[in-house]
C-alpha cells in the first residue's frame, strides 16, 4: 500500500486555507493509502508558546482533524513529540542539510523578520526536522498547500543526498498539491497567505457562522466600476481568491462561478461565498465541539496513533544509525 503523510502545526487554530489547502484532501484518501497525521508541536516551539494554550490546542487540532473526516481507524493521528524518532532522526539530517539551503527557504526569511527578538537556530533548522518528519514514514505523497512545496522539495534534496552515500534508505516522496484551495488569501489582504496572524482576514474552523458572514461582507474587492466576478489573479486578487474559495467549497468550476453572477456584483457574490463556507465548516464545528468534550476518546487515539507511528519510524530509524555508524544498543 502507498503511504501518504503530513502534519499542521498546532500554533493557532485552525483556519479555512489549513482546511482547503491540506486536512480536507488527506481524508478522501485513506482507502488506497496508509495514513499519517500529525499535529507538528516540536516545531511550534521556534516560536515562543503559552504552554497551557499549546496544550490545549495540541488536543483540540486532534478532535478536528476527526472532525473533517479523518478517521482514526483508518487514519493514524499522532502528536510529534510522543514519537521520539522525529527528534533523533531530525538531528542526524540536520548534518545532511546544507547552511545554504536553509537561508534559502522563504519561511525562515519571513519567520525571521516578523520575529526578530528570537531569531532561534531551531527556526533556521525546522526543515531538517520536517525532512525527518517525512522521511522517518517513507511516505509516496506528502499532501500540503503551496506554501511547503518548498520544504518537501529540500527533503527530496536531503534524502536524494544520504541515499547517494548510504544506499536506498529513504523513499523520495512528491509534494501533493490541491488545484483549488492551495493557497487560500487573506480576506482583507488578498496579497498574503490566509493566516491566523491575521485575524480579521482569516476565516477559524471553530468560528461561528454570523463571525464568518461578517468577515466576508467585509473581504476586500476591487473597485472594478463593472462589479464583475472574473478570474483574474493579477487584476482582481481579491475577486480570485474569493472565487478560489468558492470552487473549493463547491466544486464549481471558475467558469460556472463567472456565468453564475453574471451582472449581479459584489453585494451578491461575497455573502454567496460566505454561506457556502458556513455550510462547508457547520458539520465539522459541531462534530469537533462534540469531540473535544470528549477527552477520554481522544486520549486514547493519540496513544494508540503514537504506538503506531514509533513502530514505523523507529524501523527507519535503526537503519539509518546503522548505516552512519552507530553502535547498535
Ligand atoms: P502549517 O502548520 O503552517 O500549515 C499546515 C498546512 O496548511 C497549509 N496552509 C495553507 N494552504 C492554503 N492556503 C493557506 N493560506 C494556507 N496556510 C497553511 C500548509 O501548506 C500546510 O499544508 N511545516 C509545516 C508543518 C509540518 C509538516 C511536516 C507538513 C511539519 N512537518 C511534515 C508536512 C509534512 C507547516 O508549518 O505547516
Amino acid at each position: 500500500k502507498k503511504v501518504m503523510l503530513s502534519g499542521i502545526q498546532p500554533s493557532g487554530d485552525l483556519h479555512l486555507g489549513n482546511y482547503l489547502g491540506a486536512i480536507r484532501n488527506w481524508g478522501t484518501r485513506s482507502e488506497e493509502f496508509d495514513c499519517y497525521y500529525f499535529m507538528a508541536d516540536l516545531h511550534t516551539i521556534t516560536v515562543r508558546q503559552e504552554p497551557a494554550a499549546l496544550r490545549r490546542r495540541t488536543v483540540e487540532q486532534l478532535a478536528q482533524y476527526i472532525a473533517c473526516g479523518l478517521d482514526p481507524e483508518k487514519n493514524t493521528l499522532f502528536i510529534q513529540s510522543h514519537v521520539p524518532a522525529h527528534a533523533q532522526l531530525g538531528w542526524v539530517l540536520n548534518c545532511y542539510t546544507m547552511f545554504g539551503e536553509l537561508s534559502r527557504m522563504t519561511q525562515f526569511k519571513d519567520k525571521s523578520a516578523k520575529h526578530t527578538d528570537n531569531i532561534n537556530g531551531g527556526l533556521f533548522t525546522y526543515p531538517a526536522l520536517m525532512a525527518a518528519d517525512i522521511l522517518l514514514y517513507q511516505p509516496d505523497f506528502v499532501p500540503v498547500g503551496e506554501d511547503q512545496k518548498q520544504h518537501v522539495e529540500l527533503t527530496r534534496n536531503v534524502a536524494q543526498r544520504f541515499n547517494h552515500v548510504y544506499g536506498d534508505v529513504f523513499k523520495i516522496p512528491e509534494p501533493y498539491i490541491p488545484k483549488a484551495g492551495a493557497r487560500v488569501m487573506s480576506l482583507n489582504a488578498p496579497d498574503t497567505k490566509m493566516s491566523k496572524s491575521l485575524p480579521e482576514g482569516c476565516v477559524f474552523l471553530m468560528e461561528k457562522p454570523e463571525d464568518i458572514m461578517r468577515k466576508f461582507k467585509r473581504a476586500v474587492t476591487d473597485c472594478d466600476t463593472q462589479w464583475c466576478v472574473r478570474f483574474d489573479r493579477e487584476q482582481k486578487p481579491g475577486v480570485a481568491n474569493l472565487m478560489n474559495i468558492y470552487a473549493a467549497c463547491t466544486g464549481k468550476t471558475y467558469e460556472e462561478i463567472e456565468r453564475e453572477f453574471d451582472g449581479k456584483g459584489y453585494g451578491v457574490f461575497k455573502p454567496t461565498v460566505g454561506e457556502a463556507v458556513v455550510e462547508t465548516l457547520r458539520p465539522i464545528r459541531e462534530e469537533a465541539a462534540r469531540l473535544i468534550a470528549d477527552k477520554a476518546y481522544l486520549e486514547q487515539v493519540y496513544r494508540a496513533g503514537a504506538e503506531r507511528a514509533s513502530y514505523i519510524a523507529n524501523k527507519t530509524l535503526r537503519k539509518v544509525y546503522k548505516k552512519v555508524g552507530f553502535v547498535a544498543p
